[in-house]
């Protein structure tokens, strides 16, 4: 019922997962973005026969298929092998439950790789009619893998009605339902804004990179690439909208529950709107040029406004992988499951991590190590992200209380799965972590002299 999972020392799991998704993300964004700015670009350049902007859209496909295509399909492959290591039944939940859109996504996503290729190779080949198809075919293309993507990954913090449809057998319904889920439509045009933006600082970026462009040429093309960058301001509404659709709790967290995400959710939020108020009053209304050390600085921004919203949306969900359905630490969050987990002990159903004939003869510490790889690693890493060190500096009782009550003391923890012995062999593993007090010679009230 469980597949094995691996422990990344300091940063932990989760953290991993972050690092690698959001370079995904923001790569993935920048090829939709380009794509629609591509297409609607050259349209507009074949029609006023604007050859500055076409010189232009050539240099800025290669930057996108050098850029977007191999860092993108790299990262890509780094997120299902850091997903599928670090929460592998979710992992195999999302597969199970979206084959066919899985499926779906993977021919857009080979559409828009063929036919970004074939964009950058014919320039000079094809007639302007079909150069400018292709460009479509991209863009549509990857528009398209965005739109199934984001179908499944907003499933994940709200499900619609996937359950119940599938609990009545209606299969075909349950995935509609899920997909079309109630942040699937706000999430999409948050994540098309991010496109377009990072689109328009690229156009910054490459335009200032080649040497090829004069002071007055590049200010033009800035001033074009800025129609991408000002809608960015919208991510502030916008926000409000998908934050309306989450589910209580989630929104509770982001709105002060839990204070990190609500500053992430503020810096994200704040960065869009300086962004794209920047973008509108003074490259649109004002006609000004960008350097290139100004688009960096752009760059980095709308990398962080684009990470942050990620981070928050999936620290939200906690301490769910699948809201209400599964747990971070990979069990179901259905009396079916976990109640027979509690009567037979976790140790007895984590064989990757223990034999259970080894735990049954183990001291106390070394099982309760064991507890904390199978329930709190996914989460928490002993002296790194999330530390658990400096969270039990107390004494046995307390933090076996601690246990006793995780999900009630902080919502977004799931409560504890397994026997009574294994509530006190962790107990006494995370006891064994706690240093402060000790070090400086205090003892607890009802602490036995070591
Ligand atoms: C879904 C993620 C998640 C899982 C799984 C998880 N935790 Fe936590 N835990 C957190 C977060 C986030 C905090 C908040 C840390 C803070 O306030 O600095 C926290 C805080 C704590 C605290 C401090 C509570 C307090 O009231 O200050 C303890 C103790 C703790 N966790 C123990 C555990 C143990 C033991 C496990 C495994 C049985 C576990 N956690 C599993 C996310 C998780």
């Amino acid at each position: 019922m469980y597949y094995p999972f691996f422990d990344v020392p300091k940063i932990g799991g989760g953290m991993l997962i972050a690092v690698v998704a959001i370079l995904h993300v923001v790569v993935a964004h920048f090829a939709v973005g380009a794509g629609i700015f591509t297409a609607v670009a050259e349209t507009f350049a074949r029609r006023r026969n604007d050859t500055l902007l076409l010189r232009f859209l050539q240099d800025n496909s290669r930057f996108l298929i050098l850029f977007a295509f191999i860092l993108g399909a790299v990262s890509g492959v780094g997120i299902w092998f850091t997903i599928a290591l670090v929460s592998p039944r979710a992992t195999s939940n999302l597969i199970h439950c979206f084959v066919w859109g899985w499926a779906i996504e993977w021919v857009f996503f080979a559409v828009e790789i063929v036919a970004g290729y074939c964009y950058y190779y014919t320039w000079r080949t094809v007639s302007p009619g079909r150069h400018l198809a292709i460009g479509w075919i991209y863009a549509v293309a990857a528009f398209a893998s965005l739109f199934v993507i984001n179908g499944i990954i907003t499933f994940m913090l709200t499900t619609g009605r996937f359950f119940e449809e599938r609990a009545a057998g209606n299969y075909d319904a349950a995935f509609w339902a899920g997909f079309f889920n109630e942040t699937f439509w706000p999430s999409l045009v948050l994540r098309t804004l991010s496109c377009l933006a990072l689109a328009g600082i690229f156009v910054c970026i490459v335009v200032n990179l080649s040497r090829r462009y004069t002071r007055e040429e590049r200010t033009r093309i800035i001033n074009y690439g800025a129609y991408c960058l000002a809608p960015f301001a919208l991510m502030a509404p916008v926000s409000i909208w998908y934050f309306n659709n989450v589910p209580e709790a989630s929104r509770r967290m982001a709105g002060g529950g839990a204070i990190a995400m609500t500053l992430f959710l503020a810096f994200g939020v704040a960065c869009s709107v300086m962004i794209g108020a920047y973008a509108y009053f003074a490259l649109i209304r004002k006609k000004r040029y960008v350097s290139l050390e100004t688009s960096l600085l752009l760059a980095a921004m709308a990398l962080v406004a684009t990470g942050a919203m990620e981070f928050v949306r999936e620290g939200i969900r906690k301490p769910y992988v699948i809201q209400g359905h599964l747990w971070s630490n990979g069990i179901v969050d259905d009396p079916a499951e976990y109640e027979p987990l509690m009567r037979a002990g976790i140790l007895s159903n984590i064989p990757w991590i223990v034999d259970p004939k080894d735990a049954a003869v183990a001291d106390s510490k070394t099982r309760g190590d064991w507890v904390f790889r199978a329930q709190c690693i996914q989460c928490h890493t002993v002296d790194g992200v999330n530390g658990i060190r400096h969270l039990v500096n107390y004494d046995r009782d307390i933090i076996r209380n601690d246990i006793e009550y995780l999900h009630v003391r902080k919502t977004f923890m799931p409560p504890f799965v397994g026997t009574e012995r294994e509530k006190a062999d962790l107990a006494e593993y995370l006891y064994s972590l706690n240093y402060s007090a000790r070090d400086r010679g205090y003892r607890m009230p009802n602490e036995d002299p070591e």
